[in-house]
């Protein structure tokens, strides 16, 4: 088959890492793709929501089946472009349809499906300007810190966590007259977790779904879990404190309860379903839901999945995933993300990286690079993911961060404590 994967990221660059070991694979193309995604097959280079080039490419190459790897063009419809337009219904998306991606691409829209299925996750009032005293008062029924959600995607930013109850009704007000663009012109209002935060992943035909390893990120810049939050510097699976009981709570009241729910409402949905939990004195309850796999959590799950991923997705596509073999490693997996020095702030790019032909024992996934005159130059803030296999997270740890010292360029940056609160 011919396989289309979007996106320019590390979790990109695994998936077409591992997508291309696959037997079934004739082509493989990655719209747009990174330098170390040219190397596991073709870059193509077309926007993630230039849905039409996207469509005219797939037919033109014969392509198969399409991965959407970010959130942006799923949450945009891309499943139901492919599924109307006419001439390109014979091509699977993997990845929800809009309202699916809803999921994530709405706060209120997630919290209320969680509500109605009776989903473990923090108290919430959703407010609009017109009922803002509402959202007021319901403040002043929370303990601080005060939680504050924009409804809608803002690249990360729009969580805001107060300490003081005047400054969350400020921010409030602001988020509500527009903060942060349309996403916050609805602002979900939460009670505050308190425990320790992880990834759980499945793939799911709509109907069965699969539990794949889960994944602790640190998502702050600074060692010692400081200063501000990044897309994620570095993840660790398995996670220590997700033990066989734990897991199966999650399983039993988030993930089970989650894709009947999606069945139920007959919410069309074959793709990944990303759950960002919080682990409450041994109680997991929801803090978001994403409707793709996580970055950098990508880079340490799929080098532990043992099994052919393309068949996997063809049993996506088949709602046969009940009948699908699903084999992880059972050993530890660690990435430690090379960032460009200012990230998650301003930084430069076209920095030359070095050292590359250095690197042993470990898995180089490119997240913002790209090729200049067949030299490979930095192109993000989050440049390249260091992703190692030990028989202890420990141990993998050490070598992911050997070869990060090794990989240059200028004003690199990574976070050396990855891991050090497990
Ligand atoms: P979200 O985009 O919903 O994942 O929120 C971003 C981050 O804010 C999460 O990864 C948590 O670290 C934090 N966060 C969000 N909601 C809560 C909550 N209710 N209690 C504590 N922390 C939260
Ligand atoms: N690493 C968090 C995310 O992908 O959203």
């Amino acid at each position: 088959m011919n396989i289309l994967i979007l996106g320019s990221g590390g979790r990109e660059h695994a998936l077409a890492w591992k997508t291309a070991q696959s037997s079934r694979v004739d082509k493989l193309f990655i719209a747009p793709g990174n330098a170390g995604s040219a190397q596991a097959g073709t870059n193509v280079n077309i926007a993630v929501i230039d849905f039409e080039k996207t469509g005219s490419f797939a037919v033109e190459n014969k392509v198969d089946l399409i991965v959407v790897g970010p959130e942006d063009p799923l949450v945009k419809g891309i499943y139901d472009y492919f599924k109307q337009t006419p001439g390109l219904q014979h091509i699977p998306v993997i990845g929800p349809s809009k309202e699916g991606a809803r999921l994530e691409g709405s706060k209120d829209f997630a919290k209320a499906f969680m509500r109605r299925h009776n989903i473990p996750t923090a108290a919430y009032f959703s407010v609009i300007p017109e009922k803002a005293d509402q959202g007021f008062a319901f403040l002043e029924t929370l303990n601080p810190p005060y939680v504050l959600k924009a409804d809608g995607l803002a690249a990360g930013k729009g969580v805001l966590i107060l300490n003081e109850l005047q400054e969350a009704k400020d921010e409030l007000r602001h988020m509500l007259d527009g903060k942060f663009g349309e996403a916050s012109k609805k602002v979900v209002v939460e009670e505050y977790l308190s425990g320790i935060e992880l990834s759980a992943f499945v793939i799911t035909d709509g109907i069965h779904y699969k539990i794949l390893p889960e994944a602790k990120d640190y998502k702050r810049i600074g060692e010692g879990d400081t200063g501000p939050n990044t897309g994620g510097m570095g993840a660790v699976s398995p996670v220590p404190f997700a033990t066989p009981d734990f897991m199966s709570k999650v399983e039993d009241r988030i993930i089970r309860p989650t894709v009947e729910g999606i069945r139920k409402e007959q919410i069309d949905y074959q793709g990944f379903i990303f759950f960002g939990l919080m682990n409450c004195r041994g109680e997991p309850y929801v803090v978001e839901y994403n409707a793709r796999l996580g970055d950098p959590e990508s880079e340490v799950i799929l080098p532990r999945l043992q099994c052919d991923i393309v068949s996997l997705f063809e049993s996506v596509v088949n709602k046969t995933l009940d009948a699908a073999e699903v084999s992880f490693d059972p050993r530890a997996v660690t990435t430690v993300m090379l960032a460009s020095g200012g990230y998650p702030g301003d930084y430069e790019k076209g920095k030359e990286i070095t050292g590359l032909d250095k690197v042993s024992d470990s898995i180089v996934f490119h997240a913002g690079t790209k090729i200049v005159d067949g030299r490979i130059v930095t192109n993000g803030g989050r440049v390249m993911a260091v992703s190692s296999v030990g028989n202890t997270f420990r141990e993998a740890l050490a070598v992911s961060n050997k070869n990060a010292a090794i990989i240059n360029f200028n004003k690199k940056y990574y976070r050396r404590d990855i891991g050090f609160d497990l």
